[in-house]
């Protein structure tokens, strides 16, 4: 496999101020301008969030529990990443928008967009939307990590240096703060599910049934339970499917960091040193001041 070296640890571009991909940037204009259908359903997340995750339990809940068929391809294949796009030119060419054009209503599509730059037509079509936020410190090592990982990503540094970029919105797809607090305040507005990865971790069966009564879908307890089975870690971390082994081979190294990498609350203990801790704290207090947005940080 031949990889353009110039999408590798690229240097990022910005569209109205939060970063983003160069090639993002490049085709701004037909993802602002992206038709969405009335019928489509968007999983949007703050990047690392536990968008794969929720992905995975939407696609059970949509095939009625059917396994094999949610086999049918990896995850960002069955649901076109909306914004993301590397030009054909390279091996890893893909392009979310026309495979979401491509693809029959129902659509399921994903996007990490802040919600001041989801394209106008979902709020126009009066789209469905389910929210997953992640707290920060384990949305930030989780990050930091795929940056190691993920070759297509800048080079993360140290874990200080990542927080320090993390904490001032310098990462792609902008500050965590305004990406978790905007798409608050839109729920009250819009046909939002907000979501926590704490709370689908600690009851995975309660959170599936709210994603099954947000899609209007009924599903006996049979088929939960085998929802509920084989979205957990453990399976998810062994289903190619999901855990992008097929996917990216040569970008994404799964012996730095395995894409499914522990799929914890709290794992930031691991990497936060005392002294990191308190800053991080600080600063949180200054940015979440004026929300009653309220994380768990610990299962
Ligand atoms: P960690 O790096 O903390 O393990 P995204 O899909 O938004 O990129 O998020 C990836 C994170 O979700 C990773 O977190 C991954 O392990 C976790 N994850 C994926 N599937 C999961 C599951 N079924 N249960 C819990 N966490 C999961």
């Amino acid at each position: 496999l031949s990889l353009d070296d110039d999408m590798l640890r690229s240097e990022t571009g910005e569209v109205q101020g939060i970063p983003v991909t160069k090639p993002i940037c490049a085709i701004w204009d037909q993802v602002w301008n992206f038709k969405a259908r009335p019928d489509d359903l968007l999983i949007a997340t703050y990047a690392k969030a536990g968008t794969t995750w929720t992905q995975e339990i939407v696609d059970m809940i949509e095939q009625n529990g059917d396994v094999e068929k949610c086999r049918r391809a990896s995850t960002y294949k069955r649901h076109p990443f909306l914004e993301w796009y590397i030009p054909d030119s390279s091996p890893l060419g893909y392009s979310g928008l026309k495979l979401a054009e491509a693809m029959p209503s129902p659509r399921t599509m994903k996007t990490h967009l802040p919600v001041q730059l989801v394209p106008p037509s979902f709020w126009e079509q009066n789209c469905k939307i389910i929210y997953v936020a992640r707290n920060a410190k384990d949305n930030l090592v989780s990050y930091y990590h795929f940056h190691r990982m993920n070759k297509v990503l800048p080079d993360p540094g140290t874990i200080e240096k990542f927080t320090e970029k993390f904490m001032s919105g310098e990462v792609l797809w902008g500050s965590w703060y305004d990406h978790v607090k905007g798409w608050w305040k839109a729920k009250d507005k819009h046909r939002i599910l907000y979501l926590f990865y704490e709370d689908m971790k600690e009851n995975p069966k309660r959170e599936i049934q709210k994603i099954m009564k947000f899609l209007e879908k009924d599903l006996d307890e049979e088929v939960l339970n085998k929802i509920i089975y084989n979205t957990s870690f453990e399976i998810m971390k062994d289903n190619p499917m999901a855990n992008y082994t097929r996917d990216f081979v040569g970008v994404m190294d799964h012996s730095v960091s395995p894409f499914m990498r522990k799929g914890a609350v709290g794992d930031w203990k691991n990497f936060f040193t005392v002294a990191l801790n308190k800053k991080f704290d600080e600063h949180y207090k200054k940015k979440m001041a004026d929300t009653s947005l309220v994380f768990r940080t610990e299962q």
